[in-house]
């Protein structure tokens, strides 16, 4: 590993990493460890001058936004819900289009949501993604209470923790094998570029190169 390299992205690994990796090829990079294989926290790459961070999905803007790491990549829903309590922090130049997906509102099959929302009912909604959850049932005149989770949230309606959940859907498969069924969406996600604002002035004649080949080798929508 270099001592010293000019540039750090942050990652998460699982879906996003994966993603990445065609992107990095096409700006001439190459990650030579893999976070499945490695217990690595900081993988070199074929350049010299840039190293990878990986860290949790949730943490990669606060990385950036501390200048820790100079760029990363992180889903809208991650990115929205961490501008609510950081607003302006983060330059967010591309939307990647990858690691598509949505968030949405979801209940058991069977919870009549349509009804409760007309009868104003006060509902329980378990997310992690409290902001975004609080600003659409506020944007909809819903009353609810939100109860923070860390992750499996689709158990929570089938445990009597709550009425209904805010979570990320992509095939579904997950809501229908649990019993759920979603009811609402709240926002279309991928992942967008971001980068440190400091880093973009600073380091321009560096980032600005793998900025330009991101650009170029992002997926088209669609
Ligand atoms: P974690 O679950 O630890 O937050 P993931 O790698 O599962 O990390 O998710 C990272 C990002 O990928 C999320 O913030 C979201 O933008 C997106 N994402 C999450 N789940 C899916 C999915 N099933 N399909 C596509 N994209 C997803
Ligand atoms: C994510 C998300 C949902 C699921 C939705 O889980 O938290 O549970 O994907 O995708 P689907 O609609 O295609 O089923 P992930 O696979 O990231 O597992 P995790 O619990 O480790 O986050
Ligand atoms: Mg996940």
């Amino acid at each position: 590993m270099t001592q010293n390299p000019q540039l750090t992205m942050a990652l998460s690994k699982g879906r996003i990493f994966e993603e990445t990796l065609p992107l990095l090829e096409q700006a001439g990079i190459v990650v030579t460890e893999h976070p499945e294989q490695s217990r690595k926290l900081i993988l070199p790459t074929s350049r010299d001058d840039l190293r990878i961070l990986i860290v949790r999905a949730s943490d990669v803007p606060t990385y950036v936004q501390y200048g820790a790491a100079d760029f990363g990549i992180a889903g809208k829903d991650v990115l929205y819900e961490y501008s609510k309590e950081h607003p302006g922090g983060l330059y967010q130049p591309i939307d990647l289009n990858i690691a598509r997906c949505r968030l949405a509102v979801a209940v058991r099959d069977g919870f009549d949501y349509e009804a409760a929302v007309r009868q104003g009912a006060r509902l329980r909604v378990a997310t992690k993604y409290v902001n975004v959850a609080r600003e659409h049932f506020a944007r909809k005149g819903v009353y609810v209470d939100i109860i923070k989770l860390y992750g499996s949230m689709e158990l929570a309606p089938l445990v009597g923790l709550a009425d209904a959940i805010v979570d990320v859907v992509s095939t579904g498969g997950t809501l229908r094998a649990n019993g759920l069924v979603a009811v609402e969406d709240v926002m279309p996600v991928s992942s967008r570029l971001i980068v440190n604002q400091a880093a973009l002035k600073t380091r321009a004649a560096v980032l600005q190169p793998i900025l330009d080949a991101f650009e170029h080798a992002t997926p088209s929508q669609g």
